[in-house]
Protein backbone atom coordinates (compact mmCIF):
# COMPACT_ATOMS: atom_id res chain seq x y z
CA UNK A 1 0.00 0.00 0.00
CA UNK A 2 1.25 3.37 -0.81
CA UNK A 3 2.00 5.98 1.92
CA UNK A 4 2.48 9.67 0.74
CA UNK A 5 4.55 12.26 2.04
CA UNK A 6 1.94 15.07 3.03
CA UNK A 7 4.30 18.53 2.69
CA UNK A 8 2.16 21.26 4.20
CA UNK A 9 3.15 24.32 3.47
CA UNK A 10 1.55 27.52 5.24
CA UNK A 11 1.72 31.03 3.44
CA UNK A 12 1.95 34.08 4.74
CA UNK A 13 -1.25 36.18 4.89
CA UNK A 14 0.01 38.90 2.38
CA UNK A 15 1.77 36.35 -0.06
CA UNK A 16 0.43 37.30 -3.50
CA UNK A 17 2.97 33.84 -4.72
CA UNK A 18 1.17 31.47 -7.20
CA UNK A 19 0.94 28.01 -5.65
CA UNK A 20 2.99 26.50 -8.38
CA UNK A 21 5.66 28.92 -7.82
CA UNK A 22 5.56 28.24 -4.34
CA UNK A 23 5.53 24.76 -4.10
CA UNK A 24 8.19 24.79 -7.38
CA UNK A 25 10.65 26.61 -4.39
CA UNK A 26 9.63 24.30 -1.55
CA UNK A 27 10.26 21.72 -4.02
CA UNK A 28 14.18 23.11 -4.70
CA UNK A 29 14.41 23.84 -1.32
CA UNK A 30 13.89 20.12 -0.19
CA UNK A 31 16.01 18.38 -3.05
CA UNK A 32 19.16 20.63 -1.18
CA UNK A 33 18.32 19.53 2.03
CA UNK A 34 18.99 15.62 2.83
CA UNK A 35 16.45 14.46 5.25
CA UNK A 36 13.89 15.69 7.27
CA UNK A 37 11.99 14.88 10.43
CA UNK A 38 8.23 14.24 10.50
CA UNK A 39 5.70 15.61 12.26
CA UNK A 40 8.69 18.25 12.77
CA UNK A 41 7.81 22.14 11.77
CA UNK A 42 10.66 24.30 9.28
CA UNK A 43 9.82 27.74 9.92
CA UNK A 44 10.12 30.34 7.13
CA UNK A 45 12.47 31.95 8.16
CA UNK A 46 15.12 29.21 8.38
CA UNK A 47 14.88 28.12 4.64
CA UNK A 48 17.85 29.20 2.35
CA UNK A 49 15.16 30.01 -0.19
CA UNK A 50 14.90 33.62 -0.74
CA UNK A 51 11.33 33.18 -1.96
CA UNK A 52 10.63 30.90 0.86
CA UNK A 53 11.68 33.28 3.66
CA UNK A 54 9.18 36.02 2.28
CA UNK A 55 6.14 33.90 1.00
CA UNK A 56 5.74 30.85 3.80
CA UNK A 57 5.01 30.85 7.79
CA UNK A 58 6.08 26.95 7.91
CA UNK A 59 6.64 23.76 6.04
CA UNK A 60 5.27 20.34 7.89
CA UNK A 61 5.70 16.53 6.92
CA UNK A 62 3.91 14.14 7.71
CA UNK A 63 3.52 10.28 6.87
CA UNK A 64 -0.10 8.42 7.78
CA UNK A 65 2.13 5.42 9.45
CA UNK A 66 4.84 6.84 11.24
CA UNK A 67 6.98 4.00 10.97
CA UNK A 68 9.95 6.13 10.01
CA UNK A 69 10.77 9.37 11.38
CA UNK A 70 12.88 10.37 8.49
CA UNK A 71 12.15 11.77 5.05
CA UNK A 72 13.40 12.84 1.85
CA UNK A 73 12.86 14.68 -1.01
CA UNK A 74 13.45 11.28 -3.20
CA UNK A 75 10.01 9.81 -1.98
CA UNK A 76 7.94 8.95 -4.78
CA UNK A 77 4.62 9.74 -3.58
CA UNK A 78 4.83 13.22 -2.35
CA UNK A 79 1.51 15.29 -1.89
CA UNK A 80 1.87 19.02 -1.65
CA UNK A 81 -0.54 21.50 0.55
CA UNK A 82 -0.50 25.13 0.34
CA UNK A 83 -2.69 26.86 2.47
CA UNK A 84 -3.35 30.51 4.03
CA UNK A 85 -4.87 31.01 7.84
CA UNK A 86 -7.74 33.04 8.11
CA UNK A 87 -7.13 35.38 10.89
CA UNK A 88 -10.73 37.02 11.29
CA UNK A 89 -12.42 36.62 14.61
CA UNK A 90 -15.19 33.55 14.59
CA UNK A 91 -18.56 34.78 14.11
CA UNK A 92 -20.64 33.91 17.40
CA UNK A 93 -24.60 33.80 17.04
CA UNK A 94 -25.86 34.49 21.34
CA UNK A 95 -29.37 34.12 22.26
CA UNK A 96 -30.57 36.46 25.26
CA UNK A 97 -31.98 36.10 28.72
CA UNK A 98 -35.49 37.58 28.64
CA UNK A 99 -35.34 38.27 32.36
CA UNK A 100 -31.73 39.71 32.70
CA UNK A 101 -30.49 41.61 29.46
CA UNK A 102 -26.81 41.07 30.52
CA UNK A 103 -26.76 37.42 30.18
CA UNK A 104 -25.53 36.41 26.58
CA UNK A 105 -25.00 32.90 25.74
CA UNK A 106 -23.11 31.92 23.00
CA UNK A 107 -25.06 29.16 21.22
CA UNK A 108 -23.62 28.80 17.98
CA UNK A 109 -19.24 29.75 16.93
CA UNK A 110 -19.15 29.83 13.30
CA UNK A 111 -15.46 29.34 11.81
CA UNK A 112 -13.67 29.98 8.40
CA UNK A 113 -11.06 27.65 8.18
CA UNK A 114 -8.38 26.58 8.14
CA UNK A 115 -8.31 29.45 10.91
CA UNK A 116 -5.50 30.82 13.10
CA UNK A 117 -7.01 29.55 15.93
CA UNK A 118 -6.34 26.54 15.08
CA UNK A 119 -3.04 26.50 14.70
CA UNK A 120 -0.85 23.25 15.83
CA UNK A 121 -3.95 22.32 17.73
CA UNK A 122 -3.69 18.71 15.44
CA UNK A 123 -0.02 18.56 16.44
CA UNK A 124 -0.47 19.20 20.21
CA UNK A 125 -2.62 16.47 20.74
CA UNK A 126 -0.47 13.04 21.59
CA UNK A 127 -2.37 9.38 21.17
CA UNK A 128 -1.44 5.67 20.85
CA UNK A 129 -1.45 4.20 17.94
CA UNK A 130 -2.70 5.94 14.89
CA UNK A 131 -6.09 7.12 16.30
CA UNK A 132 -5.62 10.28 14.64
CA UNK A 133 -4.57 9.42 11.25
CA UNK A 134 -7.25 6.55 10.77
CA UNK A 135 -9.80 9.02 11.77
CA UNK A 136 -8.93 11.01 8.92
CA UNK A 137 -8.68 8.60 6.60
CA UNK A 138 -12.28 7.66 7.76
CA UNK A 139 -13.06 11.39 6.54
CA UNK A 140 -11.07 10.68 3.59
CA UNK A 141 -13.02 7.41 2.18
CA UNK A 142 -16.38 9.90 3.59
CA UNK A 143 -15.54 12.27 1.02
CA UNK A 144 -13.91 10.07 -1.98
CA UNK A 145 -17.37 7.75 -1.78
CA UNK A 146 -19.72 11.06 -1.93
CA UNK A 147 -17.14 12.53 -4.80
CA UNK A 148 -17.37 8.87 -6.50
CA UNK A 149 -21.42 9.02 -6.16
CA UNK A 150 -21.56 6.02 -4.70
CA UNK A 151 -25.24 4.72 -3.30
CA UNK A 152 -25.78 5.31 0.03
CA UNK A 153 -28.46 2.80 0.05
CA UNK A 154 -26.22 -0.06 -1.36
CA UNK A 155 -23.33 1.03 0.97
CA UNK A 156 -24.24 3.01 4.20
CA UNK A 157 -22.39 5.39 5.48
CA UNK A 158 -23.68 8.44 7.05
CA UNK A 159 -21.34 11.58 8.17
CA UNK A 160 -21.44 11.06 11.91
CA UNK A 161 -18.53 11.15 14.16
CA UNK A 162 -18.64 10.11 17.72
CA UNK A 163 -15.86 10.65 20.34
CA UNK A 164 -16.47 9.34 23.50
CA UNK A 165 -14.78 9.08 26.77
CA UNK A 166 -13.41 10.68 30.51
CA UNK A 167 -13.11 14.42 30.32
CA UNK A 168 -10.00 16.24 29.56
CA UNK A 169 -8.81 13.54 26.79
CA UNK A 170 -8.67 16.21 23.85
CA UNK A 171 -11.93 15.09 22.31
CA UNK A 172 -13.17 18.95 21.68
CA UNK A 173 -9.88 19.56 20.22
CA UNK A 174 -9.43 16.78 18.41
CA UNK A 175 -12.65 17.55 16.88
CA UNK A 176 -11.64 20.57 15.79
CA UNK A 177 -7.94 19.88 14.39
CA UNK A 178 -9.59 16.87 12.60
CA UNK A 179 -11.33 19.77 11.09
CA UNK A 180 -8.78 22.28 10.45
CA UNK A 181 -6.38 19.45 9.26
CA UNK A 182 -8.89 18.67 6.16
CA UNK A 183 -8.96 22.05 5.28
CA UNK A 184 -5.22 21.94 4.66
CA UNK A 185 -5.76 18.34 3.05
CA UNK A 186 -8.48 19.19 0.79
CA UNK A 187 -7.44 22.74 -0.18
CA UNK A 188 -7.74 21.58 -4.06
CA UNK A 189 -10.57 19.94 -3.73
CA UNK A 190 -12.60 22.66 -2.21
CA UNK A 191 -12.55 26.45 -2.24
CA UNK A 192 -14.65 27.02 1.10
CA UNK A 193 -14.42 25.69 4.62
CA UNK A 194 -16.19 25.95 7.35
CA UNK A 195 -16.48 24.58 11.00
CA UNK A 196 -20.06 25.50 13.09
CA UNK A 197 -20.23 24.64 16.66
CA UNK A 198 -23.00 24.43 18.42
CA UNK A 199 -23.43 24.75 22.08
CA UNK A 200 -25.90 22.53 22.55
CA UNK A 201 -25.13 23.20 26.66
CA UNK A 202 -26.06 26.67 26.45
CA UNK A 203 -28.97 26.05 23.84
CA UNK A 204 -30.90 23.97 26.34
CA UNK A 205 -30.05 25.09 29.67
CA UNK A 206 -32.83 26.97 30.27
CA UNK A 207 -35.92 27.78 27.74
CA UNK A 208 -35.78 31.08 25.90
CA UNK A 209 -38.11 32.25 23.57
CA UNK A 210 -35.69 32.60 20.67
CA UNK A 211 -34.61 29.21 20.40
CA UNK A 212 -36.76 27.66 18.35
CA UNK A 213 -36.15 31.17 15.76
CA UNK A 214 -32.33 30.99 16.38
CA UNK A 215 -32.05 26.82 15.40
CA UNK A 216 -34.07 28.01 12.08
CA UNK A 217 -31.41 30.21 11.52
CA UNK A 218 -28.47 28.78 12.18
CA UNK A 219 -29.47 25.99 9.89
CA UNK A 220 -31.18 28.06 6.95
CA UNK A 221 -27.52 29.73 6.98
CA UNK A 222 -25.73 26.32 7.26
CA UNK A 223 -27.81 24.82 4.29
CA UNK A 224 -26.89 27.69 2.10
CA UNK A 225 -23.39 26.86 2.65
CA UNK A 226 -23.99 23.22 1.81
CA UNK A 227 -25.69 24.15 -1.65
CA UNK A 228 -22.53 25.48 -2.62
CA UNK A 229 -20.52 21.76 -3.32
CA UNK A 230 -16.80 23.32 -2.92
CA UNK A 231 -17.72 23.86 0.59
CA UNK A 232 -17.18 21.77 3.19
CA UNK A 233 -18.86 21.77 6.54
CA UNK A 234 -18.30 20.73 9.50
CA UNK A 235 -20.72 20.55 12.36
CA UNK A 236 -19.19 20.38 15.99
CA UNK A 237 -21.97 19.39 18.60
CA UNK A 238 -20.22 19.19 21.81
CA UNK A 239 -21.63 17.09 24.47
CA UNK A 240 -23.80 15.96 22.55
CA UNK A 241 -25.32 13.70 25.52
CA UNK A 242 -27.29 17.31 26.60
CA UNK A 243 -29.59 16.78 24.00
CA UNK A 244 -30.62 13.04 24.90
CA UNK A 245 -30.71 14.76 28.71
CA UNK A 246 -32.80 17.68 27.69
CA UNK A 247 -35.26 15.62 25.61
CA UNK A 248 -35.77 13.10 28.34
CA UNK A 249 -36.14 15.75 31.21
CA UNK A 250 -38.87 17.47 28.97
CA UNK A 251 -40.80 14.30 28.63
CA UNK A 252 -40.95 14.19 32.24
CA UNK A 253 -42.25 16.88 32.60
CA UNK A 254 -40.12 19.30 34.69
CA UNK A 255 -39.37 21.61 32.03
CA UNK A 256 -41.51 23.35 29.84
CA UNK A 257 -43.10 21.74 26.51
CA UNK A 258 -41.31 24.44 24.24
CA UNK A 259 -37.71 23.25 25.08
CA UNK A 260 -38.73 19.92 23.78
CA UNK A 261 -40.02 21.38 20.71
CA UNK A 262 -36.50 23.31 20.06
CA UNK A 263 -34.33 19.24 20.85
CA UNK A 264 -36.90 17.95 18.06
CA UNK A 265 -36.01 20.78 15.18
CA UNK A 266 -32.24 20.78 15.68
CA UNK A 267 -32.63 16.39 15.28
CA UNK A 268 -35.63 17.11 12.29
CA UNK A 269 -32.58 19.55 10.77
CA UNK A 270 -29.46 17.93 11.71
CA UNK A 271 -31.16 14.69 9.86
CA UNK A 272 -31.75 16.64 6.82
CA UNK A 273 -28.28 18.27 6.64
CA UNK A 274 -26.87 14.69 6.67
CA UNK A 275 -28.11 14.10 3.20
CA UNK A 276 -25.67 16.80 1.87
CA UNK A 277 -22.74 14.96 -0.04
CA UNK A 278 -20.21 17.68 2.03
CA UNK A 279 -20.74 17.88 5.65
CA UNK A 280 -19.71 16.21 8.40
CA UNK A 281 -20.97 15.91 11.68
CA UNK A 282 -18.79 16.00 14.84
CA UNK A 283 -19.80 15.07 18.16
CA UNK A 284 -18.29 14.41 21.48
CA UNK A 285 -19.79 13.08 24.73
CA UNK A 286 -18.15 12.08 28.29
CA UNK A 287 -21.13 9.71 29.18
CA UNK A 288 -20.21 5.66 29.05
CA UNK A 289 -24.17 4.63 28.57
CA UNK A 290 -25.64 4.61 25.49
CA UNK A 291 -27.02 8.36 24.43
CA UNK A 292 -30.86 8.16 23.42
CA UNK A 293 -30.34 9.76 20.15
CA UNK A 294 -31.12 7.84 16.99
CA UNK A 295 -28.29 9.98 15.16
CA UNK A 296 -25.41 9.11 17.12
CA UNK A 297 -26.30 5.50 17.51
CA UNK A 298 -26.13 5.48 14.21
CA UNK A 299 -22.53 7.24 13.95
CA UNK A 300 -20.42 5.45 11.26
CA UNK A 301 -17.34 5.39 13.99
CA UNK A 302 -17.62 5.33 17.47
CA UNK A 303 -14.20 6.17 19.38
CA UNK A 304 -13.33 6.03 22.55
CA UNK A 305 -10.94 8.54 23.76
CA UNK A 306 -9.20 7.08 27.21
CA UNK A 307 -6.54 8.60 29.33
CA UNK A 308 -2.94 8.81 27.62
CA UNK A 309 -0.46 6.16 27.97
CA UNK A 310 3.09 6.47 29.44
CA UNK A 311 4.64 7.16 25.81
CA UNK A 312 2.17 9.54 24.86
CA UNK A 313 2.53 11.35 28.63
CA UNK A 314 6.33 11.77 27.64
CA UNK A 315 5.21 13.53 24.10
CA UNK A 316 2.79 15.87 26.09
CA UNK A 317 5.85 16.64 28.99
CA UNK A 318 8.15 17.07 26.18
CA UNK A 319 6.55 19.61 24.58
CA UNK A 320 5.66 21.40 27.50
CA UNK A 321 9.52 21.29 28.20
CA UNK A 322 10.39 22.53 24.52
CA UNK A 323 8.45 25.52 25.18
CA UNK A 324 9.94 26.35 28.19
CA UNK A 325 13.08 26.02 27.02
CA UNK A 326 12.02 28.18 24.44
CA UNK A 327 10.42 30.87 26.90
CA UNK A 328 13.89 31.09 28.83
CA UNK A 329 12.24 29.35 31.80
CA UNK A 330 14.40 26.27 31.81
CA UNK A 331 18.08 26.85 31.42
CA UNK A 332 19.64 24.23 29.29
CA UNK A 333 23.11 23.86 29.67
CA UNK A 334 24.85 22.94 26.10
CA UNK A 335 24.63 18.69 26.81
CA UNK A 336 21.09 19.04 28.26
CA UNK A 337 19.89 19.99 24.63
CA UNK A 338 16.10 19.11 24.72
CA UNK A 339 16.42 18.26 21.22
CA UNK A 340 18.17 15.10 22.20
CA UNK A 341 16.06 13.38 24.78
CA UNK A 342 15.03 9.77 23.68
CA UNK A 343 11.78 10.42 21.25
CA UNK A 344 11.49 8.07 18.34
CA UNK A 345 15.51 6.92 19.21
CA UNK A 346 17.33 10.05 18.44
CA UNK A 347 20.95 9.69 19.40
CA UNK A 348 21.44 10.61 23.09
CA UNK A 349 24.80 10.56 25.46
CA UNK A 350 24.92 9.66 29.17
CA UNK A 351 23.28 13.43 30.31
CA UNK A 352 21.03 13.04 28.41
CA UNK A 353 20.17 9.63 28.39
CA UNK A 354 19.97 10.69 32.38
CA UNK A 355 16.93 12.97 31.85
CA UNK A 356 15.15 11.09 29.26
CA UNK A 357 15.28 8.18 32.09
CA UNK A 358 13.87 10.83 34.53
CA UNK A 359 11.32 12.09 32.52
CA UNK A 360 10.09 8.35 31.46
CA UNK A 361 9.94 7.80 35.13
CA UNK A 362 7.75 10.95 35.75
CA UNK A 363 5.46 9.80 32.95
CA UNK A 364 4.80 6.43 34.32
CA UNK A 365 4.06 8.04 37.83
CA UNK A 366 1.55 10.59 35.92
CA UNK A 367 -0.27 7.48 34.28
CA UNK A 368 -4.18 8.16 35.13
CA UNK A 369 -3.60 11.64 34.81
CA UNK A 370 -5.64 13.11 31.75
CA UNK A 371 -4.46 15.18 29.18
CA UNK A 372 -5.66 18.60 30.70
CA UNK A 373 -4.66 17.65 33.43
CA UNK A 374 -0.93 16.54 32.57
CA UNK A 375 -0.91 20.49 30.42
CA UNK A 376 -0.95 22.14 33.72
CA UNK A 377 1.63 20.72 35.62
CA UNK A 378 4.55 21.94 34.68
CA UNK A 379 2.33 25.22 35.63
CA UNK A 380 1.85 24.03 39.10
CA UNK A 381 5.59 22.97 39.08
CA UNK A 382 6.66 26.40 38.71
CA UNK A 383 4.09 28.06 40.84
CA UNK A 384 4.49 25.90 43.40
CA UNK A 385 7.90 24.01 43.81
CA UNK A 386 10.01 26.75 42.35
CA UNK A 387 11.02 29.87 44.18
CA UNK A 388 13.18 31.09 40.69
CA UNK A 389 12.29 32.39 37.73
CA UNK A 390 14.63 29.96 35.79
CA UNK A 391 15.68 26.56 36.87
CA UNK A 392 17.76 24.11 35.43
CA UNK A 393 15.87 21.13 33.72
CA UNK A 394 16.63 18.12 36.61
CA UNK A 395 15.26 21.07 39.45
CA UNK A 396 12.51 21.49 36.69
CA UNK A 397 11.77 17.98 36.42
CA UNK A 398 11.72 17.24 40.58
CA UNK A 399 8.91 20.25 40.89
CA UNK A 400 7.45 18.37 38.14
CA UNK A 401 7.43 15.19 40.49
CA UNK A 402 6.12 17.27 43.08
CA UNK A 403 2.99 18.62 41.17
CA UNK A 404 2.42 15.19 39.97
CA UNK A 405 2.15 13.67 43.53
CA UNK A 406 -0.34 16.54 45.11
CA UNK A 407 -2.17 16.22 41.89
CA UNK A 408 -3.11 12.69 43.00
CA UNK A 409 -3.34 13.45 46.74
CA UNK A 410 -5.93 15.85 45.56
CA UNK A 411 -7.57 13.73 43.56
CA UNK A 412 -7.90 11.04 46.20
CA UNK A 413 -9.25 13.19 48.60
CA UNK A 414 -12.00 14.53 45.94
CA UNK A 415 -13.72 10.54 46.99
CA UNK A 416 -14.29 11.74 49.99
N1 LIG B 1 -3.99 13.35 24.30
C1 LIG B 1 -3.68 14.63 24.51
N2 LIG B 1 -2.53 15.14 24.07
C2 LIG B 1 -2.21 16.42 24.29
N3 LIG B 1 -2.99 17.31 24.93
C3 LIG B 1 -4.17 16.86 25.38
C4 LIG B 1 -4.58 15.52 25.21
N4 LIG B 1 -5.81 15.37 25.76
C5 LIG B 1 -6.15 16.57 26.25
N5 LIG B 1 -5.17 17.48 26.04
C6 LIG B 1 -5.21 18.90 26.40
O1 LIG B 1 -6.23 19.08 27.35
C7 LIG B 1 -7.03 20.22 27.08
C8 LIG B 1 -8.51 19.88 27.13
O2 LIG B 1 -8.94 19.18 25.98
P1 LIG B 1 -10.44 19.15 25.50
O3 LIG B 1 -11.20 20.30 26.03
O4 LIG B 1 -10.42 18.97 24.03
O5 LIG B 1 -10.94 17.83 26.19
P2 LIG B 1 -12.38 17.15 26.18
O6 LIG B 1 -12.13 15.69 26.06
O7 LIG B 1 -13.24 17.79 25.16
O8 LIG B 1 -12.89 17.49 27.64
P3 LIG B 1 -14.40 17.55 28.19
O9 LIG B 1 -14.92 16.15 28.15
O10 LIG B 1 -14.21 18.08 29.58
O11 LIG B 1 -15.15 18.49 27.30
C9 LIG B 1 -6.59 20.72 25.73
O12 LIG B 1 -5.97 21.97 25.91
C10 LIG B 1 -5.61 19.71 25.21
O13 LIG B 1 -4.50 20.35 24.65
MG1 LIG C 1 -15.06 18.87 25.37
Amino acid sequence: MSNPLHIEVCQKVDSLLSVEDLSKAVLDELKNSSSFDLNETILGKDCTHDILKDHIDSISFYRNNNETIHANSNDEDIRLHVYRLHEDEPATETIHDNDNNSDELPVATHWVLPSSDFKGLWESLYYDSDLKENLLSFIETTILFADCNVDPNIISWNRVILLHGPPGTGKTSLCKALAQKLAIRFSDRYSHFALVEINSHSLFSKWFSESGKLVMKMFAEIKQLLENRDALVCILIDEVESLAHARKSSTSGTEPSDSIRVVNALLTQLDQIKRYPNVLILTTSNVTEAIDLAFVDRADIKQFIGHPSEIAIYKIYHSCIKELIKARIIEVEAVHEISHLKINGHEENSTTRHMSLKLLELSRESVGLSGRALRKIPFLAHGLYLRTKTSTLSQFLRAMHFAVTKHKEDALERHY
